[in-house]
């Protein structure tokens, strides 16, 4: 079988991140690493879409032009995309003159078909920045729930679509004034007229639960004709001389990208017209992978446009959407800086992607929304990763590679069973986009084999009996060698290989009653596939990734019980002095209810130590002693920042006795 993949081009107007990455760009990487072991012919495409008002808007704001921003961004997005191993044939982009003819191309025969048709609508046009404004680029009051600033396409709030006339109180999202309404030409794609064709194209396909009922909606309100083109003078120009300064509206050009970006692919290989195998011929299943905002968009209206062409274009075989993914139980948004962007993890974490690639397979929103928290980052690499599969491997292999490096291999048949309905398993579910129900069944085979083992007990076993059971589980090894580089090909699935010195098998072969392998030879001392991640590493990754929320929003809330485990009391400053060779420095005894403590402060550029003696201040009491400068510091006071940098004491509003709770 052939398949061409795809995954939503991102806009080039700001980072990836997890959210992305887990809708629609890893299940679009596991499904094209498991065909290709299957032994299907795959091309994996994706690009940076380049138009569109949200890149016009950002380019207003920023004072910047759209080129600027979209030539920071596309290389952005393609390395952050490749640092993951999201393996891709190619990744091209919007604004390819190739695209712009494919788009214009598409455009004049639809024309030519019949299926476009010019209207005069009204338009808001921006008295202060002299443009025609686009749905979006203008705010106003929803008339349904009343929500403020309501977008002039949709409110965010309730959900309703809307036209731009029906808010109240327009304005415009450029300049803030009010628009004008003024008369402009637009073209009118006709759905209408391709309803029955789409609706025989929906019932012969397969769409996931979540699928279904978005396309079923719209085709039981009726597809209306909806307009293609916008006045703004980015993006794909229509190609008619009577109709400048108006361009292809995005989301009819955009998908078509899918077309040209396997066009210029093909003219980087041998073969200019190959393209034309994927696109062209209805043996290719042609499957997109994206998010559930882009339903519409890839299930009804590029089927429309490739129907509508009349060249024998193949249509979308699968549409695999998946839902949203949040962070900490609200919505990533970059913007607002509530977000873990793949650029910055991949700085932070480089040894760490394949774990991010498990966690976010985990958690990856199928058929709901999810979430996606570091206590779970935390919990499935530590508790399910490590402790079920990669330490079950490190086991056998430590305990082997005490014996020799080489070791003949006869697994147990029902080993080999194991395995062997495992590989079906995770295959079926890949091919029904179920990736985190196959890595479930990857997780249920090392548990199966963990309890065996366990079970069988070699360690009892006088060490030649000992050593053939152990060894026997080497086919296992050798199998997930194989399984799992789908989901971990950058560290896991690849260092396990060549610590035994075994190739990557056909997912055939993992089916297959045969023994993959009859020696386990051990190139070197097995070290731990994945190390566990240490509470300070997730705080400081939660710090690092989610930088100082915006001073309006409330940033990672804690529990009570989280503040309660901090002991602060009010404590008496009996004496100060200086720390020898430490300017900053000053030793404090204080008084608390149980006696006196000794805490080293970094406050002697704000206090003499006859500032502070006598005073009272706010002690943590239980944080963990330290030694500063050979003295042993208990605790912690605190202190205020102040202006110009200073440090300001904090105390109780008047005196209290020592040792009172603070809380
Ligand atoms: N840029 C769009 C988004 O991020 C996706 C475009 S997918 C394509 O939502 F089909 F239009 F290419
Ligand atoms: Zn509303």
């Amino acid at each position: 079988m052939r398949y061409l993949i795809t995954s939503a081009l991102p806009y080039a107007n700001g980072p990836l991140h997890i959210g992305h990455i887990a809708g629609a760009y890893l299940p679009a990487d596991i499904f094209n690493r498991y065909l290709r072991l299957r032994g299907h012919e795959t091309l994996f495409l994706c690009g940076s879409d380049e138009h569109g008002v949200a890149i016009t808007l950002r380019a207003w704001q920023e004072k910047r032009t759209p080129q600027s921003i979209i030539d920071e961004y596309h290389p952005l997005l393609e390395n952050s995309l490749r640092a993951i191993g999201i393996q891709m044939d190619y990744y091209g982009r919007t604004s390819d003159p190739l695209h712009h003819q494919v788009a214009q191309h598409f455009f004049l025969r639809l024309l030519e078909k019949g299926l476009l048709e010019e209207r005069e609508v009204i338009q808001f046009w921006d008295p202060q920045a002299h443009t025609f404004l686009p749905d979006r680029y203008i705010v106003g009051t929803c008339p349904h729930c009343g929500y403020e600033e309501a977008y002039g396409d949709q409110c965010e709030k309730c959900g309703a679509l809307l036209s731009p006339t029906e808010l109240n109180n327009p304005r415009s999202r450029l300049s803030g004034a009010e628009p004008e309404k003024r008369p402009s030409r637009q073209y009118y794609f006709r759905l209408d007229l391709l309803q029955p064709q789409l609706e025989a194209y929906v019932q012969s396909r397969e769409w996931k639960p979540n699928v279904r009922p978005v396309i079923e909606s719209w085709l039981r309100a009726g597809l209306a004709p909806r307009a293609i083109t916008r006045d703004l003078d980015w993006g794909v120009p229509l190609p008619l001389s009577n109709m400048q300064g108006k361009v292809l509206y995005v989301w009819f050009e955009a998908p078509l990208g899918y077309i040209s970006i396997a066009q210029r692919w093909a003219m980087q290989t041998q073969d200019p017209q190959k393209w034309e195998i994927y696109w062209k011929n209805p043996e290719t299943r042609i499957v997109h992978f994206i998010g559930k905002d882009n339903i519409v968009f890839h299930t009804l209206i590029f089927p429309a446009i490739l129907l509508g062409v009349e060249e024998g274009y193949t249509l979308p075989y699968a549409v695999p959407a998946n839902e949203f993914l949040n962070l900490e139980g609200r919505k990533i948004s970059t913007s607002r800086q509530w977000s873990i962007d793949i650029h910055r993890y991949v700085a932070e974490a480089p040894e760490r992607i394949d774990e991010l690639r498990y966690v976010l397979t985990a958690l990856m929103p199928q058929s709901q929304d999810r979430d996606f928290t570091w206590e779970e980052y935390v919990g499935k690499i530590n508790n399910e990763l490590i402790a079920t599969l990669t330490n079950l491997i490190h086991r056998i292999l430590t305990f082997l590679w005490r014996m020799g490096p080489t070791h003949s291999v006869s697994p147990h048949p029902s080993l080999i069973q194991w395995r062997r309905e495992a590989a079906q398993e995770v295959g079926q579910r890949i091919e029904s986009y179920d990736f985190s129900g196959a890595l479930n069944t990857i997780l249920s085979l090392a548990q199966k084999a963990n309890k065996s083992l366990t079970e069988s007990a070699p360690w009892n076993q006088e060490s030649q009996k000992a050593r053939e059971i152990v060894a026997g589980y080497g086919d296992l090894l050798a199998a997930l060698g194989t399984l799992l580089e789908p989901f971990l090909p950058l560290k896991v699935a690849p260092t396990l290989r060549k610590t035994l010195d075994i190739p990557l098998f056909s997912w055939a072969k993992l089916e297959s009653p045969l023994p993959l392998i009859d020696t386990l030879h051990l190139r070197e001392a097995p070290t731990p596939l994945v190390t566990r991640v240490s509470p300070q590493e997730v705080e400081r990754w939660r710090k690092a990734l989610l930088p100082s929320p915006a001073p309006s929003s409330l940033g990672t809330f804690i529990s009570i019980e989280d503040f309660e485990k901090i002991r602060l009391k009010v404590v008496t400053i009996l004496n100060a002095e200086t720390v020898p060779k430490a300017n900053k420095l000053l030793k404090l005894t204080i008084q608390a209810e149980d006696g006196i403590h000794t805490v080293v402060s970094g406050v002697a550029q704000f206090y003499t130590p006859d500032m502070l003696i006598g005073k009272q201040a706010i002690w943590v009491a239980n944080l963990s002693p330290r030694t500063i400068k050979g003295i042993q510091s208990e605790g912690m006071l605190l202190f205020s920042e102040g202006e110009n940098g200073t440090l300001v004491r904090v105390a109780p509003e008047k005196p209290v006795p020592p040792g009172s709770i603070v809380r």
